[in-house]
């Protein structure tokens, strides 16, 4: 059985990325769930990384002097990739799309396999990048699964918090002596006072007028 050309390779390699990248801003509409923004952001990148990478692998396919596809019955009929479920959990989205990742990955390895086999360091040097471009990406979406991601790891590791120096021991402050208190509350003292004659005052004198008892 011949080998499948190099820019045949390619045009499947291209009709991948596409794909994947549909897929990517379909997972980025219909996310649901509580990593919503997350999730969101994260397929938006992939998918805008995606859009870059195609224009530069259909170049390169003309520069090899082929024909590039490019209708979406073309791409349907070179890609080998699942087609995307918008009813899928986040989680589900996110390995389906880590799976796509690597099944695109896989397609760019033949490629260099290929181009390699021919001497075309053109097509060596695309499909290394892109080999490199959807492990990054397999990798960020499987880090992102489920509890078992670095994020979510980082979220539920306990807080752990520098032991408290020993607190220096406060000198005992002595107690202030307290003033005499009166056994009555002062207002109660004052009229006390008021009602007495003022020579059964504390140093009261006898009032005028007043008989001398005696
Ligand atoms: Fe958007």
């Amino acid at each position: 059985m011949a080998a499948e050309p190099l820019t045949a390779l390619l045009s499947r390699a291209l009709a991948e990325s596409y794909a994947l990248m549909l897929k990517s801003h379909n997972y980025h509409w219909n996310v649901t769930g509580p990593y919503f923004k997350e999730l969101h952001d994260l397929f938006q990148l992939q998918y805008e990384e995606l859009f870059l990478a195609v224009d530069e692998i259909a170049e390169h396919i003309r520069t090899c002097g082929a024909l590039a596809p490019g209708s979406l019955r073309e791409f349907a009929a070179l890609s080998q990739l699942s087609e995307p479920n918008a009813t899928n959990s986040d989680m589900e989205m996110l390995e389906d799309l880590a799976r796509s990742n690597d099944a695109v990955a896989a397609t760019f390895r033949a490629v260099l396999r290929a181009a390699e086999k021919v001497g075309d360091d053109g097509s060596v040097d695309l499909a290394v990048q892109r080999v490199r471009a959807h492990g990054k990406a397999a990798w960020m979406l499987r880090a992102s699964m489920s509890r078992g991601g670095a994020k979510s790891e980082a979220r539920s590791a306990p807080v752990t918090r520098a032991p408290r120096p020993p607190r220096l021991a406060k000198a005992k402050a002595k107690p202030k002596p307290k003033p005499p208190t009166s056994p009555l509350p002062k207002q109660e003292e004052a009229a006390a006072i008021a009602v007495q004659p003022r020579s059964a005052r504390p140093g009261g004198r006898p009032r005028s007028g007043a008989k001398a008892s005696g």
